[in-house]
C-alpha cells in the first residue's frame, strides 16, 4: 500500500524526536553467565554487545511517555496540543485500555484519540503512515507517534538463538502540519505477508493459547523465530520498500543523507546497504548498544541520529524496517 505527495491536502513534517532507554544494561559477558553462547559468536552474527532491561514495575507505557516528553520538547508542543497518539507496541501495559490511552493520560493530553498498533518492528512506521495521512487530510493536527516495547517480557532466557537479539526501549517523534519552507514525509510504503506468521510469534498470552502453566513450561509464553528465514526475507522486503519510497521521492542513492534502518541484525542492514548502494557511512547504525527493540527500534536510531547532528534541515532520510506478521514499511523524509 503507497501513497504520494499529490493525495495529501496538507505536507506533513516530523517536528521533534525523542527516545528513552531503561537504566539496566545487559552484556553480552552477563548472557554468557546464563546460555551457552559468547561475545565473539554474538557480535559476529549479530553486531550486538549489549542491551537495556527494563525494571520490573517499568511498563510499556512508562517508557513511551518519558520518549513522548522528550519528543514534544524539542517540538515545542505541549501534550494538550496533540490531538492524535499512536503508540506501536507487541507488548503493551494491558490488553485493553490501550497503552496510548496511559501515555495520554500521563502526558496531558486530555483532548487527543489514542490507540496502539501491533505490527512488531514495522510498528511505528505504520504509525508514521496512518498519522501523516490523518494529519494531512485535516483530521488532526498534531500526532504523538511511539514505538516502545519490553521485549525482555516475552524472551526465553533459555533459548540462545533469541535471548540475545532483543532489548527494551522507546521512541517517539511528534508529527505535524509542515510550513510551505520546512520538510516534509515525501513517500510511505508498508505491507504485509500473512502466510508468514510461523517465523516469528509469540504463541500463548491471546485467547488461541491461553497463559496457563502448562503452556508457560512448554514456552509457549515467550518468542519463537526461525531465524534465517526471517533473515532472507527481511533483506528482500527491506529493499523493495526502500526502494519504492526513493523513487516515488523523486531521490537517487547519491542524494540520500542517511538511511535509518531496523535494527536487528548488523549482516541484515549491511545487506541492504549493499543492494541500495548507499555507502556503509551513510546507513546509521546503533544496535550494539540496545539490540533489537521491536517497534522502538527504528524510532530511538531517528532520534539518536538527528541529536547527534547527523540528520540536517534539508536532509533526506530513508527509513526501512521489517518484522513479524510477516510485516514491513518504508518512509523517505525531507527533513
Ligand atoms: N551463541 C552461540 N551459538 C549459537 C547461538 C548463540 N547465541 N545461537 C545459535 N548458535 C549456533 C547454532 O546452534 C548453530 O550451531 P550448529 O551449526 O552447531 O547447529 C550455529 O550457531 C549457527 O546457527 P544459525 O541459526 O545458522 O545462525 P545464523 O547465522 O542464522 O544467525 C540469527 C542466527 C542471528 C538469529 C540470524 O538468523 C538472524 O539475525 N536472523 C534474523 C532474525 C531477526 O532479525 N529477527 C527479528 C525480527 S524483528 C521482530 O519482529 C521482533
Amino acid at each position: 500500500m503507497s501513497e504520494s505527495l499529490s493525495q495529501s491536502q496538507y505536507q506533513v513534517c516530523i517536528a521533534g524526536t525523542g527516545s528513552y532507554l531503561p537504566e539496566r544494561v545487559m552484556t553480552n559477558a552477563d548472557l554468557e553467565k546464563i546460555v551457552d553462547t559468547n561475545d565473539e559468536w554474538i557480535v559476529s552474527r549479530t553486531g550486538i554487545r549489549e542491551r537495556r532491561i527494563a525494571a520490573p514495575d517499568e511498563f510499556s507505557s512508562h517508557m513511551a511517555t518519558k520518549a513522548g516528553l522528550k519528543a514534544l520538547e524539542q517540538a515545542g508542543i505541549s501534550g494538550e496540543e496533540i490531538d492524535l497518539i499512536i503508540v506501536a507496541t507487541i507488548t503493551p501495559d494491558t490488553f485493553t485500555p490501550a497503552t496510548a490511552c496511559y501515555v495520554q493520560q500521563q502526558i496531558g493530553a486530555v483532548g487527543a484519540v489514542a490507540f496502539d498498533i501491533s505490527a512488531a518492528c514495522s510498528g511505528y512506521l505504520y504509525a508514521m503512515k496512518i498519522a501523516k495521512r490523518m494529519i494531512a487530510d485535516g483530521t488532526f493536527k498534531n500526532a504523538l507517534i511511539i514505538g516502545s516495547e519490553k521485549l525482555s517480557h516475552f524472551i526465553n532466557w533459555q533459548d540462545r538463538t533469541t535471548c540475545i537479539l532483543f532489548g527494551d526501549g522507546a521512541g517517539a517523534a511528534v508529527l505535524r502540519r509542515a510550513a510551505p519552507e520546512e520538510g516534509s514525509i515525501l513517500a510511505t510504503e508498508m505491507g504485509s505477508d500473512g502466510r508468514l506468521t510461523h517465523l516469528l510469534n509469540v504463541k500463548g498470552g491471546g485467547i488461541a493459547c491461553p497463559i496457563t502453566k502448562e503452556n508457560a513450561d512448554d514456552n509457549l509464553v515467550t518468542l519463537a523465530m526461525l531465524g534465517k528465514e526471517v533473515f532472507k526475507h527481511a533483506v528482500t522486503r527491506m529493499k523493495e520498500s526502500a526502494e519504492k519510497v526513493i523513487e516515488r521521492s523523486g531521490l537517487k542513492p547519491e542524494d540520500i543523507k542517511l538511511v535509518v534502518p531496523h535494527q536487528a541484525n548488523l549482516r541484515i542492514i549491511d545487506a541492504i546497504a549493499d543492494r541500495l548502494s548507499v555507502p556503509n557511512e551513510r546507513i546509521f547504525v546503533n544496535l550494539e548498544k540496545y539490540g533489537n527493540t521491536s517497534a522502538a527500534a527504528v524510532a530511538i536510531a531517528l532520534d539518536e541520529a538527528h541529536r547527534t547532528g547527523r540528520i540536517e534541515r534539508g536532509d533526506h532520510v530513508v527509513m526501512v524496517v521489517f518484522g513479524a506478521g510477516l510485516t514491513w514499511a518504508a518512509a523517505a523524509v525531507r527533513w
